[in-house]
């Protein structure tokens, strides 16, 4: 079994597991860029059906016959149109993944009702270690900005947290109204 290069599991990150609460019960989540699938295997255990995306899904191949997981294996990058056109989630989760021009498609992929549960590295984590490249990087109160007047904002932190390592993260919970 292969495994996503350049990173391993790290057990469910304590924003997920502090907001799934907050998934409408039985709703369909889409794990975007899903890695390893530590949420997909979180959320699965929460009762909830799994869209699980990424560009390698090699490591999921333990996960195969999980009745209620779907796979999704797509370069994201591409320029190829959004893959789950007219889709809608009860809930949509990114961690440790950034690509703005997907933005309106991952807003457009919540339900009413729905949770975006987004957690990723920021500017300043250049001083604890990888990403550096500011493409990877969200900028002061990005994810703020790009939620305001589309979604509500029911959590967010804008800090440096201190697990196996330092990093500089942004994380938000936000409802589709
Ligand atoms: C740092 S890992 C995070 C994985 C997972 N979200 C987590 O937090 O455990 C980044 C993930 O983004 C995926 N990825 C990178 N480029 C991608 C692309 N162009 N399209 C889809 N997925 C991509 C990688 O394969 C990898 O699994």
């Amino acid at each position: 079994m292969g495994r996503p290069k350049g990173h391993h599991d790290t057990g469910t990150s304590a924003w997920i597991k502090r907001f799934a609460p907050l998934i409408p019960p039985g709703g369909t989540v889409l794990d975007l860029a899903c890695g390893l699938g530590r949420h997909s295997r979180y959320l699965l255990r929460r009762g909830h059906p799994v869209v699980a995306l990424d560009i390698d899904v090699s490591a999921l191949d333990k996960l195969r016959h999980r009745a209620k997981l779907e796979i999704v294996q797509t370069d994201l990058e591409a320029g190829e149109p959004w893959p789950l056109p007219g889709r809608r989630f009860a809930a949509v989760v990114v961690t440790n993944y950034l690509y703005r021009p997907i933005f309106p498609e991952l807003l457009n992929s919540v339900e009413p009702g729905g949770v975006l549960l987004y957690e990723t590295f920021a500017a300043g984590n250049e001083c604890f270690g990888r990403p550096r490249n500011p493409d990877h990087l969200l900028q002061r109160g990005e994810l703020l900005a790009l939620l305001r007047g589309h979604m509500v904002i029911i959590a967010y932190e804008d800090i440096v947290v201190s697990g196996e390592r330092r990093a500089a993260v942004q994380r938000v919970c936000a409802r589709q109204p």
